[in-house]
């Protein structure tokens, strides 16, 4: 099966965020990756609810919102009414995941859970079922453009391990440092969903960059 592709917004040009969305909206990507960051759960700010919803107006493609803040359950409805399809909250923002997670789906978004590097695939083994997206981080969230952490593979594939063994249907997400040097590894490990941010934006021709990543097989 192809990978679904999602490009990050953030490493695109915010002065002309309209012609960037179009670009993505005329390529073969399957979501829009929006990195919500707080500079509280992680060391950088990056934009909030008013920018998500001028990239929603634009959108063709379903926002993947990727909340890297505390208290993320404030803001669900803010962020699901501003355009988000997917909302993934961080496993190590959320004392009371379960409940978070039946208030995504309350409001009508797939639920997404995101884990950071040093956080073990086994704190996932009694809410698997309830999650609709595991985003897994190849790199520590906060900035774009980093290297991608190689233990990454044998977490996708743990993950994926899990999965079968509760019979889910989570789609796993790798996000961050990935190209296509690394895509191959990661789809025969069992990712689904491949975010790619700098990549994808400091390439001359990204839409072709989105084509090759999607047939990366
Ligand atoms: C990192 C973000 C990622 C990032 C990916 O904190 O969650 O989504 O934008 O960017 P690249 O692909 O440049 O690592
Ligand atoms: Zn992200």
């Amino acid at each position: 099966m192809n990978p679904l592709i999602a490009p990050s917004i953030l490493a695109s040009d915010f002065a002309n965020l309209q012609q960037e969305v179009e670009m993505l909206n005329q390529s073969e990507a399957d979501f829009i990756h929006v990195d919500i960051m707080d500079g509280v759960f992680v060391p950088n700010i990056s934009f909030g609810i008013p920018v998500t919803e001028s990239i929603h107006k634009h959108a063709k493609k379903p926002l993947d919102v990727h909340l890297m803040i505390v208290h993320p359950e404030n803001y669900l409805e803010a962020f699901r009414n501003a355009g988000a399809e997917i909302l993934s909250v961080h496993i190590e923002a959320c004392p009371h995941l379960h409940r978070t997670l039946q208030a995504i789906k309350q409001l009508g978004a797939k639920a997404g859970v995101a884990v950071n590097p040093h956080t073990s695939i086994s704190m996932l083994s009694e809410i698997i079922e309830e999650v609709d997206l595991v985003c897994i981080m190849s790199v520590n969230p906060g900035f774009g453009g980093q290297k991608f952490i190689e233990n990454t593979y044998s977490k996708v594939s743990r993950l994926k391990d899990l999965i079968l063994s509760k019979g889910s249907k989570t789609l796993i997400e790798v996000d961050g440092g990935v190209n296509l040097d690394n895509t191959p590894r990661l789809l025969d490990a069992g990712a689904d969903i491949l975010v790619a941010g700098s990549f994808v934006f400091n390439s001359p021709d990204p839409t072709q960059l989105i084509s090759r990543m999607k047939e990366s097989v």
